[in-house]
């Protein structure tokens, strides 16, 4: 018998002004789609700008729906819209940036569980990590390496 621990290590900036420009950048467009995002029911509006390896940015924002589970996250509506314009090429980053009219001093969101499982599909195949910056309505900024530190021991398509 042994005992495993899996840790997470993240990189936390006081603001985004601490940033590189590209990152700063990919923000920077995450919170722009954020503004789109079609979130009538909930009002936590989400935005995500995805870098693919090839320097083409992809967005995305959450898209509800009366029927509510029909909606999706910002984060899936990028990663699919990236996986569907550019068939098998690497992501490099996912910036998220979330904020809620109700709670505005909100710490960032890190993405739900379906969505990192998503992301993970997509760090799996490459064999790459993905480095994820994720920010609130304000202030703080998170930076993780890699996906697998928010989804220990993920599924994936070894199993299969
Ligand atoms: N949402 C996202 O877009 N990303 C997440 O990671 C968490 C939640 C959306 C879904 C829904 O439209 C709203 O935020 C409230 O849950």
């Amino acid at each position: 018998m042994k005992k495993e621990t899996l840790s997470l290590e993240f990189t936390v900036y006081d603001s985004e002004k601490e940033l590189s420009s590209e990152d700063a950048a990919l923000l920077s467009r995450a919170r722009q789609a954020r503004e789109d995002a079609y979130a009538p029911y909930s009002k936590f509006k989400v935005g995500a700008a995805v870098l693919m390896e090839n320097g083409e940015i992809v967005v995305g924002n959450n898209q509800e729906n009366a029927s509510y589970p029909s909606g999706l996250c910002a984060e899936r509506v990028a990663v699919f819209q990236a996986g569907a314009i550019y068939p098998g090429l690497a992501i490099q980053k996912i910036a998220i940036a979330a904020g809620s009219e109700r709670n505005p001093l909100a710490k960032p969101a890190a993405p739900c569980g379906n969505c990192r499982q998503s992301i993970f599909e997509y760090e799996n195949n490459q064999k790459k990590p993905i480095e994820l910056l994720l920010m609130g309505a304000s202030g703080e900024v998170y930076k993780c390496p890699s996906i697998q530190g928010l989804l220990p021991l993920a599924f994936g398509n070894e199993y299969l």
